[in-house]
């Protein structure tokens, strides 16, 4: 018995902006960033939100496994551009979509949120304490993106992917997953410290500051292009699979020279890694859900399919799991 996704959703931002749209903010280029990053455009949000965009994608998901928002048990939400701390964004999407009996709660797990969330809610139910659970990936990074640093502004998006789970017979698959906060200071995104009576200042400088992602750029690949293969081979050892039993790798879509770089270090094809941040940019915790809805729409997954998700980003966090197509 685990989780089983019988239904998925997307939502992106209506607005797009292309390339040369940031060459006129940041001193970059067209050519530099598609060669660099394989991004061509990203989707901005102006009218959505993070909780907007993620009702969306779960009432499309919701509507494809043909199950009442009532019946849905818990809301899982990856995401780490909430329009508020509290309440979660998991509450909110439960309000706009009716989904009146879940448990709602966010998870925090950067660009490895997804691959966090999925392996909670499957761990949920193998447990038996849930049945049907909504997991979703939401991120509106065009709210916390430094519009005036080149080195990260080129590379982010807006949007959000959902997946309906639902207990069934199926294998389960021991995931891989990991975290080194020691190095965590590669990829940040801080948050306001107020002071408080008992003899904490606020830090020099932070009334009315805004914060923004900061990251190693270089650091970021060089984990991501090392880690990422090791945890695919081990969560394929532990499960006794092999490579051949896999259809496709589904990774964060972070960089097209990061996906081809894990591609060649595991020997495997490049058309077993699908890729579409051309279109979407690093949209974070949405953009593995993101892409397997594409690849459905797409009839690129077929039942029985075996396919490696893999989530890496801020923490450090990264991790691999298993899951059969419907
Ligand atoms: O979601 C998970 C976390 N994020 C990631 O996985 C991102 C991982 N990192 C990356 O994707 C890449 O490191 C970047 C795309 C961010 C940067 O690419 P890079 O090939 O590592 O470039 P770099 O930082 O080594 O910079 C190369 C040059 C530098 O100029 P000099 O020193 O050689 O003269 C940069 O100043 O490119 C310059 N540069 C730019 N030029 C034009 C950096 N950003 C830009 C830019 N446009 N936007």
């Amino acid at each position: 018995m685990t989780g089983q996704i019988i239904g998925t959703g997307a939502c992106v931002p209506e607005k797009v902006i292309n390339n040369q749209e940031l060459e006129g903010l940041v001193e970059t280029s067209d050519a530099w960033i598609q060669e660099r990053t394989g991004i061509e455009r990203r989707h901005i949000a102006v009218k959505e939100t993070t909780v907007s965009m993620a009702a969306k994608a779960a009432s499309e998901a919701l509507k494809e496994a043909e199950l009442p928002p009532e019946q849905i048990d818990l809301i899982l939400v990856s995401t780490m551009s909430p329009e508020e701390i509290m309440p979660c964004t998991a509450c909110k999407v439960q309000r706009e979509i009716g989904a009146s009996r879940a448990v709602c709660f966010d998870l925090s797990a950067a660009c490895s949120g997804f691959v966090m969330a999925y392996v909670t809610a499957c761990a949920y139910i193998e447990a038996g304490i849930f049945q049907n659970i909504l997991v979703i990936g939401s991120e509106c990074l065009s709210n916390v993106t430094d519009w005036s640093d080149r080195g990260t502004c080129i590379l982010f998006g807006d949007g959000a992917g959902a997946a309906v789970l639902t207990a069934a017979e199926e294998t389960k698959y021991l995931p891989s997953i990991y975290s080194d906060g020691s190095r965590g200071g590669a990829l940040t995104l801080k948050s306001r410290q107020n002071h408080n009576p008992f003899g904490k200042e606020a830090p020099a400088g932070d009334e009315g500051t805004s914060y923004y992602i900061e990251m190693d750029g270089q650091a970021i690949f060089k984990f991501a292009v090392r880690s990422i293969p090791q945890a695919v081979e081990e969560v394929l050892r532990k499960n006794h699979l092999h490579k051949s039993d896999i259809r496709y790798y589904v990774l964060h879509q972070a960089n097209e020279r990061i996906v081809e770089a894990v591609a060649k270090r595991l020997g495997e094809p490049a058309y077993k890694f699908p890729m579409n941040m051309k279109e979407y940019g690093n949209t974070s915790s949405a953009s593995i859900p993101l892409l397997i809805h594409e690849m459905k729409e797409k009839n690129m997954l077929h039942s029985g399919d075996r396919l490696v998700l893999a989530g890496f980003g801020g923490g450090l966090t990264w991790g691999t799991a298993i899951i059969t197509w419907k």
